[in-house]
């Protein structure tokens, strides 16, 4: 049986608060349910956007046989476990990014969407900024020509955020950098040599085991002939917060400002001109549009990504509105579930490499079913 509306719930409501009021706003869904672990948050949480049924239970939450699609927003470590007992239970699935931390999770998540059927989305917001779209608009439209080369970039400084983040490899948190590179082309990461440079504290290196400040990265596309390059830091480098790409083409050239509040750089030939990037809400349906502009906190409880990443560009309603469309449409989103896990799996095969010195890492193909773990 087709239906036009979907129950949709909330896993994790730090950064996952931001999207409660979009899905109550979106006219094909209903925001069913909110989820996380401690009860006198969730209340209030429940309580301030009318949310009546609140669970601090994951399992009880995917018991729910009324949930047609779970939003994960819980720490990095919990979203393939999340992910695969969701997809099991028949829910769709949309997880915040990365999708998972190794390859064998990468694998699970794969196999679950397959064996479920259902729709399985990385919620990547680096792929629904206006910046992006504008890029995206630039290449249907045939002004940049057969596209040459592509390079992101994601500098941040990580002290002070939750623990699990202390240490972290940078580029096991990749994506944001990653995905606007595959996403213009249409295309997979196939192998990647990362080296990594500099050094952090021994307190947070130990961590994870990883002693690197900077980690950069070559990566080929798999059946194209393109590769792409992309530069992380997490910890004690030196530098505005940054989360772009730059997008070299025949025609013409897209390059991100180099810091906030600048316009972007499109060169025509040898002509660069700074550009305004309109914003995409008119793709959006009615209700949600105003979604581009404005977060759901106010502006001294904003979320901290949320500022950092100057409200990661007014991708949320993007991203809800392909995830609710993918479904209800019957077809894989964008990403679908190889997409995610490749944008994801370049991350942890980029780190790989550059604990083996650069060695190249071939990484695995989701697709391959003959591959299939
Ligand atoms: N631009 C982006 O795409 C972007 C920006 C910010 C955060 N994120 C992602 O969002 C995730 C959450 O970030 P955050 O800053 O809100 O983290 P956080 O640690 O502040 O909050 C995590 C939330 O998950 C809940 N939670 C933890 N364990 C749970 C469990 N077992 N079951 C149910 N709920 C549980 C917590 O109660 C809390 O509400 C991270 O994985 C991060 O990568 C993505």
């Amino acid at each position: 049986m087709s239906k036009d509306n979907l129950n949709l719930a909330i896993v994790g409501l730090g950064f996952g608060r931001e999207f409660i009021p979009i899905y109550q706003q979106h006219p094909s869904t209903t925001l069913y349910a909110v989820c996380q672990r401690t009860r006198s948050h969730l209340d209030e949480v429940g309580a301030i956007y009318g949310v009546e049924r609140r669970f601090a239970s994951f399992d009880e939450l995917i018991a729910d046989p009324a949930i047609d699609a779970v939003h994960i927003n819980s720490p990095i470590h919990l979203h393939s476990s999340q992910s695969v007992a969701a997809l099991r239970a028949g829910k769709h699935v949309a997880c915040t990014v990365p999708a998972a931390t190794t390859i064998d999770e990468c694998w699970s998540i794969v196999n679950a969407a397959r064996e479920s059927g259902k729709n399985y989305m990385m919620m990547e917001t680096a792929i629904y900024t206006r910046e992006f779209l504008f890029a995206r608009e630039l290449r249907d439209t045939g002004r940049l020509g057969r596209i040459q080369f592509m390079r992101g970039s994601h500098q941040q400084e990580m002290a002070g955020w939750p623990g699990y983040w202390e240490g972290l490899p940078p580029m096991h948190y990749a994506t944001h950098a990653v995905s606007p590179c595959l996403a213009i082309v249409n295309g997979q990461a196939e192998s990647v040599s990362c080296l990594g440079s500099g050094r952090i504290a021994q307190v947070l290196a130990s961590k994870y085991g990883s002693p690197f400040a900077v980690e950069t990265a070559h990566f080929k596309v798999r059946e194209q002939d393109l590769a792409f390059e992309v530069t992380r830091s997490l910890f004690e480098t030196s530098r505005q917060y940054i989360e772009s790409f730059d997008l070299y083409g025949e025609k013409a050239s897209f390059e991100w400002a180099r810091i906030e509040g600048e316009s972007p750089i499109v060169h025509v030939g040898e002509k660069p001109s700074r550009t305004a990037v309109p914003d995409y809400a008119r793709l959006l349906p009615e209700p949600i549009r105003r979604f581009t502009q404005k977060g759901v906190y106010d502006a001294e409880n904003a979320h901290l990504s949320f500022t950092q990443g100057g409200g990661h560009g007014g991708s949320h309603p993007h991203l809800v509105h392909e995830f609710v469309s993918s479904i209800l449409e019957g077809r894989p989103s964008f990403p679908d579930v190889y997409q995610s896990l490749n944008w994801t799996c370049a991350g942890i095969c980029a780190h790989e490499s550059a604990l083996r010195a650069g060695e190249v890492v071939t990484l695995p193909n989701f697709e391959s079913k003959l591959a299939q773990k």
